[in-house]
């Protein structure tokens, strides 16, 4: 069984759209519509904003939908100048950028007393992704790279400046790390999908409203045909 997890309705709007056999329970506030996808048995969700959020989700898919892998699909801010609206980025691998035990010697991100505080993405799934990419969206660029979350929306540019020098973040969002980290702890592997709305400036809100649904369709997309590919 794959999750699938989205953090706004309008993430998973279309995958939900797509699913064939569809039955939809509750938990935590969430629905979890469990069904065909592209001939593949998923539970597609939407978590809400934030790790608190993405966290509960990815247990209740291991917990009651005993899903072995998660896909988790959305919006991010870019970190680098080359990487632009609409392109997509995939997790190498993604980390907190909020959590801050720094006056306990720490590491800025680093979680304290866990053994892990990166966690990598799986490699057959970018793989995967990556020739879908070239199959179903061939005019946008591709990018893999580290995913940093933090329960933050970042529309300054110190910050932005900030996340790219302290971590060396490809894109900023705000439920990866977290998603992932629930994936780590269970022994599943995960993969993040963003695709740019904005550049996690100044501008970020205004470029945010215009270009939402155009890096959605773009993520979306992918995610489709991920699962198709996905063995
Ligand atoms: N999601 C999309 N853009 C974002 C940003 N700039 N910061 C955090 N989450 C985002």
């Amino acid at each position: 069984m794959l999750g699938i997890i989205g953090a706004m309705s309008e993430e998973v709007a279309r995958l939900k759209a797509e699913m064939e056999d569809v039955l939809v329970c509750s938990a935590a506030g969430m629905d979890f519509y469990q069904g065909i996808l592209r001939g593949r048995e998923a539970v597609v969700v939407r978590s809400g904003i934030g790790k608190v959020n993405a966290a509960l989700c990815s247990q209740i898919l291991v917990d009651q939908y005993h899903v072995t892998r998660i896909i988790n699909t959305g919006i991010a801010g870019s970190l680098r100048n080359e990487i632009n609206i609409g392109d997509i980025v995939l997790s190498k691998d993604t980390l907190q950028h909020d959590m801050d035990a720094t006056g306990f010697g720490y590491a800025v991100g680093q979680i304290p007393q866990m053994d892990k505080s990166v966690f990598e993405g799986d490699s057959s799934m970018i793989e995967a992704a990556k020739e879908c990419c070239a199959q179903v969206v061939p005019e946008i660029g591709v990018h893999v790279g580290r995913v940093v979350s933090g329960d933050q929306f970042v529309s300054d540019k110190e910050k932005k400046a900030w996340l790219t020098a302290a971590f060396d973040g490809y894109c900023t969002e705000m439920e990866g790390a977290a998603i992932a980290q629930a994936a780590y702890l269970n022994g599943i592997p995960f993969l993040i999908i963003r695709a740019i709305s904005d550049k996690a400036d100044d501008s970020a809100i205004m470029s945010y409203e215009e270009f939402e649904a155009k890096a959605i369709e773009h993520s979306v997309k992918l995610v489709m045909a991920l699962v198709e590919k996905l063995d």
